[in-house]
């Protein structure tokens, strides 16, 4: 029996068809898809679905793979192929292969992949289809930051468009209005008060690493930190603001929106240099 699928204008056996490792729909989840059902060769409500796929294209701001008759056209190649005449096909488009980075590149080729699955007639057509039952479950898609998943396709958008707008990173705030993090760094500020504060951990930031050891240096520096909200005002009355990363270390931020910061950033520069001390210096870390 065939198991043919289609990637990047190739019809291959499945085993065979594959992207790169830096192909953007794994690296960051840069990707659509959609699924079409198909019975005795009839496809349901195609256009429909191809208009999605294409609206959820543009809204990434994504290249069109093909015209949708030619989709439509490989759709069927890919059915007759695989002599299913009752099933599913199943579209993604990934933004493409690019080496690693947050920013979207110029002139991405999408990787258009499609695969097709047999499915039973008389139980998809059954008149008295079986009946599930459902667990409940807590709705958590988009608030599990805590986990450094490759679902970064907010982060990447946010970033774009902040590069757009002419800044250079973006921070996220939440509904209430608190600073949750930036795109791939944890936020601080250091306040009127001189105490160091960061957003406290829970589902809705990724645990740094950096953060974590930024931590510890600012505790021998006898530092008072506390980890709170951050509001907006917050951050209007913050003497300085800084991001923390694996890549970053310790970086001052002087803009937040409309708000400028303090030019001088002497506390976080001590931080940072605390940091890169604690792995370089002999007999510490
Ligand atoms: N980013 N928050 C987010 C959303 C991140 O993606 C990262 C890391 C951090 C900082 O975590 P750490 O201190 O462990 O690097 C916070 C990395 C640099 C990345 O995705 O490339």
């Amino acid at each position: 029996m065939p198991n043919i699928a289609y990637i990047s204008n190739l019809f291959l056996p499945l085993r065979s068809a594959k992207t790169s490792i830096t192909d953007r729909g794994y690296q960051f989840a840069d990707a659509a898809y959609e699924v079409v059902t198909f019975v005795d060769d009839k496809m349901l409500d195609f256009d429909l679905h191809i208009q999605r796929l294409w609206r959820t294209l543009s809204a990434l701001k994504m290249d069109m793979p093909c015209s949708p008759r030619a989709l439509e056209l490989l759709t069927k190649t890919l059915i007759q192929k695989n002599y299913i005449h009752t099933g599913m096909i199943y579209f993604q488009v990934s933004r493409g292969i690019a080496p690693r980075s947050h920013i979207i590149p110029q002139n991405m080729t999408p990787v258009l992949s499609m695969i097709c699955t047999r499915l039973k007639r008389d139980i998809l057509l059954s008149p008295i289809p079986k009946a599930l039952s459902v667990a409940l479950s807590a709705d958590l898609r988009h608030k599990r930051c805590d986990l450094k998943t490759v679902g970064l396709l907010p982060n990447v958008l946010s970033l774009d468009d902040a590069r757009i707008n002419g800044f250079d990173d973006a921070l996220f705030y939440d509904e209430n209005g608190c600073i949750t993090e930036g795109t791939s760094w944890n936020f601080w500020i250091l306040d009127k008060d001189n105490i160091l504060r960061t957003r406290y951990l829970d589902n809705h930031i990724l645990h740094g690493i950096t953060r974590h050891t930024v931590m510890k240096c600012a505790e021998n520096m006898n530092l008072k930190i506390i980890e709170s909200d951050i509001t907006l005002s917050d951050i209007r009355n913050a003497k300085e603001a800084f991001a923390t990363s694996a890549s970053k270390f310790a970086v001052p931020i002087k803009k937040i929106g409309d708000i400028i910061l303090p030019p001088d950033n002497p506390v976080t520069l001590t931080l940072r240099q605390a940091y890169i001390d604690y792995f370089l210096q002999p007999n510490k870390s």
